[in-house]
């Protein structure tokens, strides 16, 4: 293909991810005259009222902190969360990590956008997510609330998130940091070495307050070696402030979420949320009088947050220059409802799919059996604080039968008789977990829980199915003649007790108000699967690094997921970035090229790739870029994704995927120097369509600063 006529798609739009994102466009000196002088105007009192939230419950579903009617300072009215506006009824979609799965950032974006829209209809003006937390291990209880393993996978898709919900509101990333584990979140301490901290586990904060301007950051419960977050002068004032010159405002998590006053203050926690335990009168009065607290100290926490209000315009009715819209037009609009189904569709891995069982036949003489309860129960997610309510949900049953055609579908619930599946054609299992057996961890509230029964959330110990859910698939498996199981959950699911005795395995995660008719279009083929895994699914539990769900001290370093799956040679029953599709791509002509000015911050290389799609149907690829280092004067891991693209081609249609790979996506932190290091080593470059398809290479050796020519293995034709 002669370059000319060459569809050159760059694989990250970062003009148009961040299109209309607010804070991109502050002007910051203007906003700092205006700031000093209405600054000047606060009493202590009124600067108090500003560093804490209203009350322990929310206003109309909103949570207020600050505002001053006397000085026109509007209060903060913050809304979760990461799936959907909580408050009333709202657009569920599907989870982040579904959302993930798509590998689709253009897709993410206007999901924030969405949900921001939202949120602002309800008289919201901060939203409080993305969750960014690094899935460090599967069984977190809020895996389905956060993105993915890798810490670029997981910057990628927050800055989208960010600067789509930010062009009507304010974001809150959380939780800041290291909070992967539930049922201790309160007490745990995640210990971590300073190269870890910044390279796997910051590394996706810093993104979203540097590249997306995210304008508030919400502390973790946890300690950070041995220092609560709230509290911890190294996260919040030499890494967000000092070294990302963050400017929003750093509010607490709720009501456990501030461990001190003077402390807390001085450390740069700005907002004690959802109320005043530790910054109330008194006890600020008492910290002032001992002289643990300076006025000037609250001087500066209260301006970081009236900063952000005089920076975004906001007024009681109107935030970032638009007045509040509509609800009854934008709330669980048309428009929004279409976004959750393309989001529910793109998310569905296809996992398995022997003698290409899928897409299913529905002639008139199909018969197709569904087996299990979950078939015919809605299943959204957990229900903690991200818990969003819909007016109508689809289920399995509802979407399977909306695309059966000519197909007759027949519901076996989970404890019927199940000996009759062999005279169906195919028997479909929905199998998996539910709010009952993951979730945020909330020791106080049950959660709302049908039958009486209790949820509290929480990890999972193992990341298998609960028993009842494989005995449905056995049995199921055993009688009927070829079965495809739809499996639900938020997270890595160990399938290897039963995936030999079933043909078809497509994972659905919990896939919003729009799951069902997404799943029956796939199952289908009206549309073709393109999800790809954003956690890695192991064999065996004891395959991922020790997980205890009790611990109150976490070690962390280099290695978890496919870092830690590579560096012990285990191969994964399913690796990260993998997925199938009822067509099938070509990749070639890798073409990795250097440029100086790759960016404000030095050189990069550009790598190109061509797509090809050579199947017989329309479909999507996700092509993933990975860099290893040899040679190095520190410890590498094996690989890291440092790009990922996704094309949508017809059949028989090209395009060339572009990645731009700054230097610094290839340095390494130098505990030493405190600074990131590029180094004189040998970098591998390898493309492919998961962490474990890589089939394309090219190497460059970097001696003496400069960059030698570069190598591709095997040599181009
Ligand atoms: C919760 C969550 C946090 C949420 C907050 C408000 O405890 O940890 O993610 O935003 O409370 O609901």
């Amino acid at each position: 293909m002669s370059p000319e006529s060459e569809n050159v798609l760059p694989a990250f739009d970062a003009d148009a991810i961040h299109a209309g994102n607010f804070a991109l466009g502050i002007d910051h000196e203007k906003v700092a005259r205006e700031v000093d002088t209405l600054m000047a105007r606060m009493s202590l009192a009124q600067k108090i009222h500003e560093i804490r939230g209203h009350g322990p419950l929310p206003a109309d579903s909103l949570w207020c902190a600050g505002g001053d009617e006397e000085l026109g300072i509007a209060a903060w009215r913050m809304v979760d969360g990461p799936r959907g506006a909580r408050a009333g009824v709202a657009t569920a979609f599907p989870v982040a990590i579904a959302r993930a799965a798509t590998f689709d950032v253009d897709l993410e974006r206007r999901v924030g956008m969405a949900i921001g829209l939202e949120v602002a209809a309800k008289g919201g003006n901060v939203l409080l997510a993305p969750t960014i937390n690094l899935l460090r291990h599967p069984g977190w209880g809020r895996a389905q609330e956060t993105y993915s393993e890798d810490t670029h996978h997981t910057g990628a898709m927050g800055v989208a998130f960010i600067s789509g919900a930010q062009n009507h509101v304010l974001t809150s990333p959380k939780h800041f940091a290291l909070n992967n584990l539930e049922n201790t979140r309160f007490e745990m301490s995640g210990d971590i070495d300073a190269r870890s901290l910044r390279e796997v586990y910051l590394r996706h904060f810093e993104r979203c307050v540097v590249e997306a301007g995210a304008a508030s950051v919400m502390t973790a419960y946890n300690k950070v070696n041995g220092t609560y977050c709230c509290q911890n002068p190294e996260l919040l004032q030499a890494i967000l402030r000092d070294d990302w010159g963050f400017r929003g405002f750093v509010e607490s998590d709720w009501y456990l979420g501030t461990r001190s006053t003077a402390r807390a203050l001085n450390a740069g926690l700005d907002i004690e949320m959802p109320a005043p335990y530790r910054f109330t009168d008194e006890k600020l009065e008492e910290a002032l009088a001992s002289g643990r607290l300076h006025e000037d100290t609250i001087h500066r926490n209260a301006r970081h947050s009236v900063y952000q209000k005089v920076a975004w315009q906001l007024e009681d009715d109107a935030v970032a220059g638009k007045t509040r819209p509509d609800a009854a037009r934008f709330v669980e609009c048309d428009e929004h409802v279409a976004l959750a189904r393309e989001a529910a569709e793109k998310s569905m891995v296809l996992l398995k799919n022997a003698a290409e069982l899928l897409p299913l036949e529905r002639t008139g003489d199909t018969r197709i059996a569904l087996v299990g309860d979950l078939a015919d129960e809605i299943n959204l997610g957990d229900r903690g604080s991200s818990m969003v309510t819909s007016t109508r949900v689809s289920k399995p049953l509802d979407g399977i039968r909306a695309a059966a055609g000519g197909a007759t579908v027949t519901h076996f619930a989970s404890d019927a008789d199940l000996t009759g599946l062999a005279d169906f054609d195919v028997c479909v299992v929905v199998a998996g977990l539910s709010y009952r057996d993951e979730g945020e961890f909330i020791p106080t509230a049950q959660q709302e829980a049908e039958g009486g029964d209790l949820a509290r959330g929480g990890d999972r110990e193992s990341l298998a199915l609960p028993a009842a859910q494989r005995d449905l698939i056995e049995r199921a498996a055993t009688v009927a003649r070829r079965t495809v199981v739809v499996l639900q959950g938020g997270s890595a699911i160990v399938v290897r007790d039963w995936i030999d005795d079933v043909e078809a395995l497509l994972m659905t995660w919990y896939a919003g108000r729009e799951g069902g008719l997404a799943l029956g279009r796939v199952l289908f083929g009206d549309v073709c699967p393109s999800g790809r895994l954003p956690v890695s699914f192991p064999r065996h539990d004891d395959d991922l690094l020790p997980w205890d769900v009790a611990a109150l001290s976490v070690e962390h370093d280099l290695l978890h997921g496919y870092r830690w799956l590579d560096h012990h040679a285990v191969a994964p029953e399913f690796p990260f970035g993998f997925g199938l599709s009822y067509t099938r791509f070509d990749l070639s002509e890798l073409r990795v090229t250097r440029s100086e000015d790759e960016d404000a911050s030095g050189g990069g290389f550009r790598c190109r790739v061509g797509v090809h799609n050579v199947g017989a149907r329309a479909g999507a690829a996700v092509v993933q870029l990975y860099v290893s280092c040899s040679d190095s004067r520190v410890f590498r891991v094996p690989k890291e994704l440092r790009g990922f693209g996704r094309v949508e081609l017809e059949a028989d249609g090209r395009a060339t995927l572009e990645f731009a790979l700054p230097d610094a996506d290839l340095c390494f932190w130098d505990v030493e120097t405190e600074s990131w290091q590029l180094e004189d080593c040998r970098y591998r470059f390898r493309v492919g369509s998961s962490s474990a398809d890589l089939p394309l290479e090219a190497t460059c050796r970097r001696a003496d600063g400069s960059w030698e020519s570069v190598v591709y293995s095997p040599s181009p034709q």
